[in-house]
C-alpha cells in the first residue's frame, strides 16, 4: 500500500521523504490555506521533491473552468494528478482531463456509487473520505470495502486513494481491505511508529543500561 501526505507543509513532507515514507502526496484548498503559501509556488516546490504522484485541487465548479484550471495545475510538473470533485461537473472535467493523458484524483467521495462513475469517468485515483463518513456515524472503512469489491469485479483500473484518514487504525484497516493507497497526516504517518510497549521497553532498557556502567561510543 502506497503512503500518499496529506498536506502542503513542505518540511513535514521532506523529512517524511527523507524516510523513504513518501509516495506522493494531496492538498486541497484547506491545506494551502494552512500553509499560508501561493498554491503555484508551494505546488512546485513539492513536486520538485517528491517524484509519486502530487494531487493539487481545481477550484472552478463549471467543467469548462475545472479543465482550464487542470490543465494549469498539470503544467507545474509531470508528477501532477489533478485534482476534482465528485460532482457533475468534476466527472466530466475527469473524462477530458485524463484523455489528455494527465493523472485524475477524484475527490470527496462518499458512496460506492460515486466511486463506480469515476471509474468510469477515467479516474486515476478515487478519494473516498473515511474519517469524515465516521463523523456522522457511517462507517468509512465499509465503503473502501465496497469500492475495493466492485472494482474488482470489473477490473477498474482506478486506485483507491483512501483519505481523510485520521487514526492508526483508519491505516492498518485500510491495508487490511486492499485500499492502493492511503493519504494522511504527517502526524497520523509519525504515530505509525509509537507503541505504548515498546516505550516501556525502552525505559526499562535504558535504566538497565545505566547500572551496568557501561560505555559504547
Ligand atoms: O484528503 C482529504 C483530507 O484532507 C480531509 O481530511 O480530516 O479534513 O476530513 P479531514
Amino acid at each position: 500500500m502506497k503512503f500518499f501526505v496529506d498536506t502542503a507543509d513542505v518540511a513535514a513532507i521532506a523529512e517524511l521523504n527523507d524516510l523513504g515514507m513518501v509516495d506522493g502526496v494531496t492538498t486541497n484548498p484547506s491545506l494551502i490555506l494552512k500553509s499560508g503559501r501561493n498554491i503555484l509556488e508551494v505546488t512546485k516546490e513539492i513536486c520538485d521533491l517528491v517524484s509519486g504522484p502530487v494531487s493539487a485541487e481545481v477550484v472552478a465548479l463549471q467543467a469548462d473552468e475545472m479543465i482550464a484550471e487542470g490543465r494549469k495545475l498539470a503544467a507545474i510538473a509531470p508528477n501532477i494528478a489533478v485534482k476534482v470533485p465528485l460532482t457533475w461537473d468534476g466527472l466530466k472535467a475527469c473524462k477530458v482531463l485524463s484523455g489528455e493523458g494527465f493523472m485524475v484524483n477524484v475527490t470527496l467521495c462518499f458512496s460506492a456509487n460515486q466511486a463506480l462513475l469515476a471509474a468510469k469517468a477515467g479516474a486515476t485515483f478515487i478519494s473516498p473520505f473515511v474519517g469524515r463518513l465516521d463523523d456522522i456515524n457511517f462507517d468509512g472503512l465499509d465503503l473502501i470495502a465496497d469500492i475495493r469489491t466492485i472494482y474488482d469485479n470489473y477490473d477498474f483500473d482506478t486506485q483507491i486513494l483512501a483519505a481523510s484518514i485520521r487514526t492508526v487504525n483508519h491505516i492498518s484497516d485500510c491495508a487490511k481491505i486492499g485500499a492502493d493507497v492511503i493519504t494522511a497526516p504527517p502526524a497520523v504517518i509519525k504515530s505509525l511508529a509509537s507503541h505504548v510497549l515498546t516505550d516501556k521497553g525502552m525505559d526499562q532498557f535504558m535504566k538497565d543500561w545505566a547500572k551496568t556502567g557501561q560505555k559504547i561510543l
